[in-house]
């Protein structure tokens, strides 16, 4: 009889981006992030590890294993045939981080199914290399993954940030597409060929250490501003990458725009974009509704989302 257990993750939305990867095969980034885990949006996986064969269903449905299997090698190179099912209650690869949680889940379900014993600093590290921004969806509400010092990478993952500061985000899905370049090829082409790249790279610290400040004090104001410095910074990087990198759709624009105008008028709502068209509206709770009401025209669907517990064992069912 296989061992199995089941884990739920959410995916998190970094308000300072991560982009670029200072070592390929060890997934270590170029630069520090800072994020917030989101709830509603969730990946519940589950491991028999010790099945009759190597085998990966997503969403109902076969899918290839290999990603997975050098993943869960990471963990035991000698270990038995492992059947993983796996279900997200929002789009796939759109940029919505579904592999955030994804990998988060997987490495939750995994060590408990293989009796592996990883404390939380290990299993985000271990989640890092199945996809970079899944390891700071081991961790609830604020998380910030710092750079790392050691070679072999094992410093480099998400530390929760002690803060309960109760902000919204609101994620207008524009587009439901699965992304045209993935986040590796975008970040390597981005790294690669981008003028700007050098800039993101030395910037990026400091608008990580100015975001953890305005967490401490609950300044919303530059916590927002901040992240759209990053996120245009980051899309910056892409849209001058050669051949350009180009995410947004018209609809980007729209939602953009929107918020823009809400804060002409007052409004605390600031947005942050990630590898896919989606705009994300961070705001708070006494301004949900007017974002909402504002942006909702432009997209195909708005969902809100408050901050969420860390990647987690649940009874099977
Ligand atoms: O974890 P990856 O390889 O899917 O990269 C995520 C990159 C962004 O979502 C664009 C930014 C971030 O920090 O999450």
């Amino acid at each position: 009889m296989p061992n199995v257990a089941t884990a739920i993750a959410h995916p998190n939305i970094a308000l300072i981006k991560y982009w670029g990867k200072r070592d390929l095969s060890r997934n270590l980034p170029a630069v520090p992030s800072v994020s917030l885990t989101i709830d509603r949006f969730e990946t519940r996986t589950r491991v028999a590890w010790g099945a009759e064969r190597d085998e990966l269903h997503i969403n109902g449905r076969a899918a290839p294993f290999s990603r997975v299997g050098a993943f869960l090698d990471k963990l035991d190179r000698g270990r038995p045939p492992c059947a993983i099912e796996t279900t997200n209650n929002f789009p796939t690869a759109a940029g919505l981080a579904s592999s955030a949680s994804a990998f988060a889940a997987l490495a939750v379900a995994a060590n408990a199914a293989a009796e592996a014993r990883l404390d939380r600093a290990a299993l985000s590290s271990w989640a890092r290399t199945g996809s970079g921004s899944a390891c700071r969806s081991l961790f609830g509400g604020f998380v910030h993954w710092n750079l790392g010092e050691l070679p072999d990478g094992s410093d480099s993952h998400g530390r929760p940030i002690d803060a309960s500061w109760d902000l919204r985000l609101l994620v207008a899905v524009v587009d439901t597409a699965t992304k045209p370049v993935s986040s590796t090829d975008g970040m390597l082409r981005s790294q690669r060929t981008s003028p700007y790249w050098d800039a993101w790279v030395a910037q990026s610290p400091h608008w990580v250490e100015h975001a953890l400040a305005a967490i401490a004090q609950q300044d919303l104001c530059t916590l927002g501003s901040l992240m759209e410095r990053s996120t245009y910074a980051m899309h910056a990087t892409m849209h001058s990458s050669n051949p350009p990198l180009n995410y947004w759709k018209p609809a980007t624009l729209r939602v953009l725009s929107e918020v823009e105008r809400l804060r002409q008028s007052g409004v605390q709502a600031w947005c942050t974009m990630d590898a896919g068209p989606q705009v994300k509206v961070l705001c708070a709770p006494c301004d949900v509704d007017v974002v909402h009401r504002a942006i909702a025209p432009h997209a195909l669907e708005v969902s809100q989302h408050r901050p969420a517990e860390g990647a987690r064992l649940v009874d099977a069912d």
